[in-house]
C-alpha cells in the first residue's frame, strides 16, 4: 500500500501531541500521539469504551481537550476551528439527514452548505461509487440502514476535504457495500485526502489502513502497518495464547487488550 506521500517540508494532515480528552473529570483519552501524512488511510482500533470517538471529536472540535495539541495541516484545532473545519469532513458514528428530503435533494443542500454546485447528473455520477446512482428520488427516511451510511460518506467527502474522519464507515454494511466503501475510501487516497478512520474489523483493517494505532482505555498501545504489528507482537505470549495458527492482527489486538468484554 502507498504512504506518506506528502511532499517534504509539508506539515502532517494530522498532528495529534498527547491528547487528553476527560468527562466531568474522568480521563478516557489520555496522552495518545499520532500524525497522517497526506495520501494515507489510518486506522484508530480499540475495544468499546476505548476513546476512539472521543479523539475523532475532539479533532473535530466537539469536544475541548482537557491537554494536549492537535493540529490539522499545521493549523491549531482550537486556535484557528473555522480554518480546521474547511479542512475535514466527519462522518459520524450514526448520521442522520432529513427523513422528508430525496437523495437528491440531500446532496444538492449539503454541495450549497460547501459552497458547491452540482446539477442533477453530476449527483446522478457521483453517488454511483456508493451505489446509489438510481435511488436519487427516494427519501431518506425509505433508505435501508447500510444505503443511508453509504449516503453519509457520499455527503462527507462533497467538498473534497484533506481530511476525512469516519467513525465505523462499514458497521452493519452488507460485504458488497462493504468492498464498495473500500473502494471508494481508496479512490479518496489517490486523489490525495487523507483518511482517520475507526473499525472493529481487522480484516478491514489490513486490507485498507496504510498504518493503524490500537488504543485501550485511553491509552495508545502501538501503532505501525498492519504487516508489522504483526511481526512485533507475534511472539508475545497472550497473542499467542489467543491465536489459531500464525497470529493475525486480531489476534495481537485481543492479545494486547485482553479478551474481557467493556461496558
Ligand atoms: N459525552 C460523554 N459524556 C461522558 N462520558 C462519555 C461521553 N462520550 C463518551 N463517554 C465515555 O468515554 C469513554 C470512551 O468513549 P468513546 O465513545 O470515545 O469510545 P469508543 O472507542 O468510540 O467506543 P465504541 O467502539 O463503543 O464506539 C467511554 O467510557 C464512554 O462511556
Ligand atoms: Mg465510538
Amino acid at each position: 500500500m502507498t504512504s506518506e506521500v506528502s511532499e517534504p517540508g509539508s506539515p502532517s494532515v494530522l498532528e495529534i501531541s498527547q491528547l487528553r480528552v476527560a468527562y466531568e473529570g474522568r480521563t478516557v483519552v489520555d496522552g495518545v500521539s499520532f500524525r497522517i501524512q497526506r495520501g494515507e488511510i489510518f486506522g484508530l482500533l480499540g475495544p468499546n469504551g476505548a476513546g476512539k470517538t472521543s479523539t475523532l471529536s475532539a479533532i473535530e472540535g466537539l469536544v475541548r481537550p482537557a491537554s494536549g495539541s492537535l493540529l490539522v495541516d499545521g493549523l491549531d484545532v482550537e486556535q484557528q476551528p473555522l480554518a480546521v473545519k474547511a479542512l475535514l469532513k466527519v462522518q459520524l458514528q450514526s448520521s442522520s439527514f432529513q427523513d422528508e428530503l430525496s437523495i437528491q435533494e440531500i446532496a444538492r443542500l449539503y454541495a450549497g452548505l460547501y459552497g458547491v454546485k452540482l446539477s442533477r447528473e453530476q449527483v446522478r455520477g457521483n453517488t454511483r461509487p456508493v451505489g446509489l446512482g438510481d435511488e436519487l428520488g427516494k427519501k431518506f427516511k425509505q433508505l435501508s440502514g447500510g444505503q443511508q451510511q453509504r449516503l453519509a460518506l457520499y455527503i462527507a467527502t462533497i467538498h473534497n476535504p484533506l481530511l476525512l474522519l469516519l467513525d465505523e464507515p462499514t458497521a452493519g454494511l452488507d460485504p458488497q457495500s462493504r468492498r464498495g466503501l473500500w473502494r471508494h475510501i481508496e479512490e479518496l487516497r489517490a486523489e490525495g485526502n487523507s483518511i482517520l478512520l475507526t473499525t472493529h474489523s481487522m480484516e478491514e483493517a489490513q486490507a485498507v489502513c496504510d498504518r493503524v494505532a490500537i488504543i485501550d482505555h485511553g491509552k495508545l498501545l502501538t501503532e505501525g502497518r498492519p504487516s508489522e504489528l504483526i511481526n512485533k507482537h507475534k511472539d508475545g505470549p497472550r497473542v499467542l495464547s489467543v491465536a489459531h495458527g500464525a497470529p493475525t492482527l486480531e489476534d495481537v489486538f485481543i492479545g494486547l487488550t485482553g479478551s474481557e468484554i467493556r461496558d
